[in-house]
């Protein structure tokens, strides 16, 4: 059974699914991009929305996020409506969309600090601390983001939008335009989210990124989910495995890191900073 269950919160259950949606419809004039959207998120999970460019898989996003009001069908965000309870549901979430939107003139430390401050935290300073750990850029914290590579701009990104804690995050195509390794940087980081407990929606045109990161995966495609399951379930879907003999190629993700592994571990990447843990992950790979 690959269809998402439809449990329905009746009130703003701690229990229930972080994510309901039933029916969703949106048109942007005579364009029907969302045709009957339905998917639940179980809290702590990370769930992948898979779709090819202009699929909706924005459109499901701010939807959820309350920024766009869909023409039909219901939402709930950590129990609440995203219509009638628009402002519990934007206290409950956060939004890292496609483009970092990160300040480029200020430090790493100082866009947390500066977050953490218009949201009226105490402490900022640890706040920002904190999340800089927890995202290796402890050492890069001092410097002006415009020096950041790529993947470490996308982590500040996730970072900043961690601020307050809340329960569920929206990661909207959190690695495209990284190279491999940043990549691989940002997963750690989401799944280190969803290991503390937090809910990410993230949508991604890429099946790998789906199968490394997500408990659950659910296709969008012309307007509707047209599969949802665990990987396992959607690979079922498949016809039953055939046994040959194949010769094995490195894959081209192989070769990268055989060649730009160690270049990287030396510091030749403006990043080398960003973590012993990073560099292990690059050299088991080898
Ligand atoms: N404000 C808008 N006005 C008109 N059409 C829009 C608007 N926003 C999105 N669309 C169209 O709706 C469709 C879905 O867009 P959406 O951005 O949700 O797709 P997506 O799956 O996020 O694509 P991508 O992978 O390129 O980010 C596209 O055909 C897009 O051109
Ligand atoms: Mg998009």
């Amino acid at each position: 059974m690959l269809t998402a269950m439809n449990i329905r919160p009746t009130t703003n259950q701690v229990n229930g699914p972080a994510i309901h949606v039933q029916g969703l419809e949106k048109s942007y004039k005579e364009l029907r991009v969302l045709r009957g959207v339905d998917l639940d998120v179980a809290r702590g999970s990370i769930f992948a929305l898979l779709g090819s460019n202009g699929a909706g898989k924005t459109t499901v996003v701010k939807i959820l996020s309350t920024l766009l009001k869909a023409d039909a069908g219901t939402a709930r965000v950590n129990g609440f409506d995203v219509v009638t309870q628009a402002a519990r549901v934007r206290e409950s979430i956060s939004l890292t969309g496609q483009f970092a939107a990160v300040d480029e003139i200020l430090t790493g430390r100082e866009n947390l600090v500066l977050v953490a401050r218009l949201r009226h935290l105490d402490d900022p300073g640890a706040i920002a601390d904190d999340l800089l750990t927890r995202f290796s850029l402890t050492e890069a914290g001092s410097r002006r983001v415009a020096t950041y590579s790529g993947g470490m701009r996308r982590r500040l990104d996730i970072a900043m939008s961690l601020i307050g804690n809340p329960p569920v995050i929206f990661l909207d195509e959190p690695t495209t335009g990284l190279d491999p390794e940043a990549r691989i940087e940002v997963w750690q980081a989401v799944k280190a989210l969803a290991q503390g407990g937090t809910t990410v929606l993230l949508t991604t045109q890429y099946l790998d990124e789906a199968e490394q990161l997500a408990d659950r995966i659910a296709i969008l495609h012309q307007g509707r989910i047209i599969v949802d399951g665990t990987l396992a379930e959607l690979k079922q879907l498949l016809p039953a495995a055939k046994v040959e003999y194949v010769e094995k190629q490195p894959s081209l993700e192989d070769v990268f890191f055989a060649v730009v592994g160690d270049a990287a571990g030396d510091g030749h990447r403006g990043d080398a900073e960003t973590g012993s843990q990073d560099r292990m992950t690059r050299s088991s790979r080898k």
